[in-house]
């Protein structure tokens, strides 16, 4: 099978500061792929260097076999790629609707577009009670859902989150988790980035363990899992 994101090399740079050394990872279609790693390790500069949000120094960026290194965000997204930003990022003065109809502002098959709204409502029941309502007041939980909801209504061929899990309630992280592994057994490709690692992995289907910029850890997420240096990869433990 052949992967439909790889980053090969890639070493990026803030001014002097290095934040990515020699980092490869590969996303393969179908599949659910996390990134791993603690405060600071370079994770969501990776999603930015997958949109091209900031370029690499050196290394590539293949989109579907494709070298697409020199390519612009737009075309990216136009390729395919759509994302769920850190911190969800909604119009929070835009109702739940106007959010999820901004996702699919590309396309110009209207119909297919109301069915995928359609679709949203029943993947996501609670954002369907909400639709009218002002985003910026939904729950945290709820407004993750609703960014989650509008990066699909892209129809994404990859879908990149930075964190889903982040700022929600022990609840919450396992009901949007679930919804992610949803979203990927109907058929969209995911690459997420995590500092939650075990709940992480209980999804996805390979990860890999990013540490000041170096990938530390390589694997199936079972390989992962019952790997202890894991966590201690990122929690203060030895360096590895
Ligand atoms: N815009 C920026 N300018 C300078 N340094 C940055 C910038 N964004 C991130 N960094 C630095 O790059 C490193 C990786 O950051 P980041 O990718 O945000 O990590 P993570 O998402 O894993 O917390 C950190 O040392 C951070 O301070
Ligand atoms: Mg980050």
């Amino acid at each position: 099978m052949e992967p439909i994101l790889r980053l090969q090399e890639v070493n990026t740079f803030y001014g002097a500061v290095q934040a990515h050394f020699d980092l490869s990872l590969d996303v393969y279609p179908g599949e659910i792929t996390c990134l791993l790693g603690g405060n600071a390790s370079g994770k969501s500069t990776a999603m930015k260097v997958i949109f091209g949000l900031v370029r690499p120094r050196t290394g590539r960026v293949l989109l579907g076999g494709e070298d697409a290194t020199s390519w612009g965000t737009p075309r990216r997204v136009a390729w395919g790629l759509r994302s769920v930003p850190e911190a969800r990022r909604l119009f929070p003065f835009m109702t739940v609707r106007e959010n999820l109809l901004l996702g699919a502002y590309l396309r110009r098959d209207r119909r297919q577009v109301a069915k995928d709204l359609e679709r949203m409502l029943d993947l996501f029941p609670r954002i369907g009670e909400r639709l009218n309502q002002v985003a910026g007041t939904l729950s945290g939980g709820e407004q993750q859902m609703v960014a989650m909801a509008r990066a699909l209504m892209g129809n994404p061929r990859i879908l990149c989150m930075d964190e889903p899990t982040m700022g929600l309630s022990p609840l919450w992280v396992d009901r949007v988790l679930e919804l992610i592994q949803t979203i990927n057994r109907q058929g969209t490709t995911v690459f997420m980035v995590e500092q939650n690692a075990r709940a992480a992995l209980q999804i996805a289907h390979r990860g890999c363990v990013l540490r000041h910029g170096v990938v530390t850890l390589n694997g199936t997420a079972l390989e992962l899992l019952d790997n202890p240096l894991v966590e201690s990869a990122y929690l203060g433990g030895k360096a590895i």
